[in-house]
C-alpha cells in the first residue's frame, strides 16, 4: 500500500512540474511575443522572413538552428555585426544591442518565443541563461 501512495505522489508531483513549466512558457510566449511586435518586427517582420538584403530571416533560420544557444542570447543582448550567412543568402548588417529597459525575462522570453515560431526548434530560454551572459542586464 505505502508503494502505491508513493507512487501517486510521484506521478503528481511530475504532472505538477510539467504544468507549471507548460504555464511558464505559455507567459514567455505571450510576453515574447509582445517584445517582439514592439522591437524585432521592424526588421525582422511580423512573418520572421526579414526583408530584402537588409535584415536576415529568423523564419526556418539555419543559423538559428545550428548556432549554440548561447551565441544567439550574446548576439541578441549585445549586438552582432559583419558577415553572416542564413538559409543561403550573406548579410552583412548591424543588429543593435536590446534596448535597456528589456529586462533578461523579456530577452528570455522573446527568444524562446521566436525558438518557437516560424518554423523553429522549439528551444527554451530562461532569464538565468540571459544573466549568465549579460551580467549587467536586470
Ligand atoms: C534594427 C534592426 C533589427 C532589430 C530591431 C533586430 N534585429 Fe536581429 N538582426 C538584424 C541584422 C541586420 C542582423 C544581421 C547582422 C549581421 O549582419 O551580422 C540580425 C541578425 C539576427 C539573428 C541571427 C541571424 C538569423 O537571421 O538567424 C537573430 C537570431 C536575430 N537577429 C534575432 C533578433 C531578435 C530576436 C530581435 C528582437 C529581440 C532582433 N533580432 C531585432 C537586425 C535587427
Amino acid at each position: 500500500m505505502k508503494k502505491v501512495t508513493a507512487f501517486i505522489v510521484m506521478v503528481g508531483c511530475v504532472v505538477l512540474f510539467s504544468s507549471m513549466s507548460a504555464q511558464d512558457k505559455a507567459a514567455q510566449m505571450k510576453r515574447g511575443a509582445v517584445v517582439y511586435n514592439e522591437y524585432c518586427k521592424t526588421c525582422h517582420q511580423a512573418n520572421g522572413k526579414g526583408l530584402g538584403a537588409a535584415f536576415p530571416p529568423l523564419a526556418k533560420s539555419d543559423y538559428l538552428k545550428s548556432m549554440p544557444k548561447a551565441t544567439i542570447i550574446k548576439e541578441v543582448l549585445m549586438g552582432k555585426t559583419g558577415k553572416v550567412k542564413v538559409n543561403g543568402k550573406e548579410y552583412n548588417g548591424v543588429m543593435a544591442p536590446l534596448p535597456a529597459k528589456y529586462t533578461a525575462e523579456d530577452a528570455a522570453s522573446v527568444l524562446t518565443y521566436v525558438y518557437n515560431s516560424f518554423g523553429n526548434s522549439g528551444t527554451t530560454v530562461t532569464a538565468a541563461e540571459v544573466k549568465k551572459i549579460d551580467k549587467k542586464r536586470k
